[in-house]
């Protein structure tokens, strides 16, 4: 063969086998962009990192040091390992040594502690160059004093709002192969109807208030501090004898939708009737037929009858339950919640400031 004929030959050749390896590399990451967006929204919560991870390659560098300005609430936390929870991963140094304060590559504040005089209690200013600051809070607006007084302070968010920098929702939905026989063992041990764990009574607010008006109609049997006394240790146990579980939450807020819902009813298979956010916004989250919404009835008395009927009719009742065929309900940890800040600080290394968090978290 002459070379021009050679050259001919192997150049197409070798253009297709890069065009092959492209080709490659292209469904390998279009495959896993397929594996978030399953079109359950739901379920993308397990995904996400690994997914981003597996088109990019991770370089080996010094752990990135997270400083926790304080521990939520002032509770220590039993810090994990996340490259343990997603193996794979790289680990943070997380600490809450302050002496780490100059070599930090960020600082998560938690809103509580510095709720009080934030201008006295955030980090020290000048920041060393390229550390980012982290604003934490799974409580809601209503809950979070002096928002305004942060204004200008911080680079990322970090709540259960889905919007937020780094995402730390109170539950969400993994693909779960269910066993038939699995929903049969936790519905026969169902024996009364509805129960509702309430500590903070407040006469005024919206869950009490629709408590009232649901309580003529419906017997249901309130645990908390000055009702029954339920302790933590039997808490699930005493739930799970229930058909219904009220996750009223304390506010109104988007995307506000705590363990009240993820842990208190879920976790214990009772079927949560829910107040919080519009029904639309509980979907973003869980399938449609997974709760029950105060908002699909006129009035209280509709939803007293409406679970009355449902005591009676187990076939209705189960539908309830159809979901659980694939999914599994997950509930958060402060542990998971930092290694969750751990993967995006390592994925995302923008600068960038939040210019209001006052005008963001409503
Ligand atoms: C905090 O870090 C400093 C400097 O690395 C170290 O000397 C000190 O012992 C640490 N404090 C605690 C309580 O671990
Ligand atoms: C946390 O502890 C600090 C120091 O002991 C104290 O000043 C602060 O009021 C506490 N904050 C909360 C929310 O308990
Ligand atoms: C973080 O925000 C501060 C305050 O606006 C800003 O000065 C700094 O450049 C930002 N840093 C990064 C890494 O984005």
């Amino acid at each position: 063969m002459d070379p021009i004929g050679w050259a001919q030959v192997q150049y197409p050749w070798r253009h297709c086998l890069f065009g092959l390896l492209f080709q490659l590399l292209l469904a390998l990451c279009l495959f896993s962009y397929l594996r978030v967006a399953p079109g359950k929204p739901w379920t993308m919560e397990s995904l996400d990192i690994s997914a981003k991870e597996s088109c990019q390659l991770t370089p080996s560098r010094p752990p990135l040091v997270i400083l926790l300005w304080t521990w939520p609430f002032n509770v220590t936390v039993h810090l994990s390992q996340c490259s343990r929870l997603r193996p794979g991963t790289a680990d943070c140094q997380l600490t809450t040594n302050r002496s780490v304060y100059q070599q930090a590559d960020a600082v998560i504040v938690h809103h509580r502690e510095v709720s009080s005089r934030p201008w006295a209690q955030l980090p020290p200013s000048p920041r060393p160059p390229g550390q980012r600051w982290v604003w934490l809070s799974l409580e809601s607006p209503s809950h979070c004093r002096q928002l305004k007084a942060l204004d200008g302070y911080f680079n990322l968010t970090m709540s259960y709002r889905s919007d937020s920098d780094i995402f730390t929702p109170y539950g969400w939905l993994e693909p779960w192969p269910g066993q038939p026989a699995e929903v049969q063992a936790h519905l026969s041990a169902k024996t009364k109807l509805v129960a509702w764990v309430v500590s903070n009574w407040q006469p005024n607010s919206v869950r009490v208030r629709y408590y009232q008006q649901l309580q003529p109609h419906l017997k249901v049997d309130v645990y908390g501090r000055s009702h029954q006394q339920l302790p933590s240790a039997t808490m699930m146990e005493v739930l799970a004898r229930y058909k219904f579980y009220l996750a009223f939450e304390n506010s109104l807020h988007p995307d506000y939708i705590t363990e009240k819902l993820w842990k208190n009813a879920l976790q214990a298979w009772a079927v949560p009737v829910v107040l919080g956010p519009s029904r639309r916004n509980y979907e973003r989250f869980l399938p449609p037929d997974a709760f029950i919404h105060v908002d699909d009835f006129p009035s209280p008395q509709a939803l007293a009858q409406h679970l009355q009927a449902l005591d009676k009719d187990h076939a209705s009742y189960l539908r309830y339950f159809r979901w659980r065929e694939t999914l599994r309900p997950c509930s958060r940890s402060w542990a998971l919640d930092y290694c969750k800040a751990c993967w995006q600080l390592q994925q995302d290394s923008r600068y960038q400031t939040v210019p209001s968090i006052a005008s963001w978290f409503t």
